[in-house]
């Protein structure tokens, strides 16, 4: 039972109390929304063609960002604003009902000032990744685009951020670059999360742990003292099946994970570049196929287990008192998210008690 925006009783239909208003679900699934907790939903431009390039072989590499970063600095506010109402609708539609939004597309103090007051539009959740990729204009100068992230542009980006992340990769940052960008951004408020071993094993994962940040995503390569340190600092670890599905790299192993004790959350990595899907569903289909996860792990790793990423506990799971976010499935049981993959199943949406999807 829903009073209000939050869920007020839970428990099976013959006992519930009386209600104003009954939605008759007529047998069908409702479940806590998604919570998407990692997604680069503010950029302009197009990367089919690097996709069709790697479905043919080539590698993916964290330069193929910079692409984006041209086409982002080219479109006015309006237009990027329109692109993340669409993205946000599109996941809307596939169940999502909380969603973060990074910048990491500017990557001037101007561009990822103005990608945050875009994203915050659409949540609170809100990312500065600023410390993306070096931009080519600092392409010779690594360390002084550092200090551009941790000055005047973490200055311009924190009072639209809640968080701040970086891309700690061969490619990328360093893991010492990547704890200056982390203690700057906790000097100005803004609490951490990661990227870290993408595209090989490497330090950011024991430095997620160490600092103990909310979250370290990708993960997709693990040693055991990665395993060892996650579940000692409870840091969740966020794993994003579109971008093995879209990179042909090998799908993270959910199953020592979860089995190592590791808290484990499931997100869409919704970008341009390494995983252009806004589709929740979709992350729980592979997850289950590809990833050792059962489909009630998965479920709950894009519900619970995001909301932990985002250190949130309104959203992802629906007891009492918890904010009245639905997912009313076109199916009888969670089951079918896995059992029948890219079917739309999602009959309808709930936010805070209100419908949100189709309204
Ligand atoms: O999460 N890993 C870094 N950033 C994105 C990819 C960005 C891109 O290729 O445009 C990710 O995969
Ligand atoms: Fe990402």
């Amino acid at each position: 039972m829903v009073e209000g925006s939050r869920v007020a009783w839970v428990g099976s239909a013959a006992q519930a109390p009386a209600a104003d208003e009954v939605v008759d679900a007529g047998g069908r699934a409702v479940l806590p929304g998604f919570v998407d907790s990692h997604s680069h939903l503010v950029f302009a431009g197009d990367r089919s063609r690097e996709f069709a390039a790697r479905m043919a072989g080539e590698a993916y590499a964290a330069g193929g960002i910079r692409t984006t970063v041209a086409a982002t600095r080219a479109a006015t506010d309006e237009q990027l604003t329109a692109h993340v109402a669409r993205l946000v609708q599109e996941m809307g539609r596939q169940g999502t009902t909380t969603v973060e939004i990074k910048s990491g597309y500017g990557l001037t103090v101007h561009d990822e000032a103005r990608s945050l007051a875009v994203a915050r539009q659409f949540t609170d959740e809100t990312t500065f990744l600023g410390a993306h990729v070096v931009p080519a204009e600092y392409a010779d100068d690594p360390a002084g685009y550092v200090e551009l992230v941790t000055g005047p542009m973490l200055e311009a980006a924190a009072p639209h951020a809640r968080w701040v992340d970086a891309f700690c990769e061969t490619g990328a940052f360093d893991v010492d670059q990547a704890r200056a960008v982390l203690a700057a951004g906790a000097a100005h408020g803004l609490r951490g999360r990661l990227h870290a071993s993408q595209l090989g094993p490497g330090p950011g994962v024991v430095l997620a742990a160490e600092l103990g940040l909310a979250a370290v995503d990708h993960c997709t390569y693990l040693t055991d003292a990665d395993i060892d340190a996650l579940r000692d600092s409870g840091t969740v670890a966020t794993l994003l099946p579109g971008v093995e599905f879209s990179t042909r790299q090998p799908y993270p192993d959910a199953r020592r994970l979860i089995d190592a004790g590791v808290s484990v959350a499931l997100a869409s990595d919704c970008n341009p570049g390494s995983s252009f899907t806004s589709s929740v569903p979709l992350c729980i289909a592979l997850a289950v196929r590809e990833m050792g996860m059962t489909p009630a792990e998965a479920v709950h790793a894009a519900t619970y287990g995001g909301a932990r990423a985002l250190l949130r506990d309104d959203v992802g799971r629906l007891t009492v008192g918890a904010r009245a976010d639905l997912v009313l499935l076109d199916a009888p049981s969670y089951l079918h998210l896995a059992y029948r993959p890219g079917v739309p199943l999602v009959a309808g949406t709930w936010i805070g008690g209100r419908p949100a999807w189709p309204g």
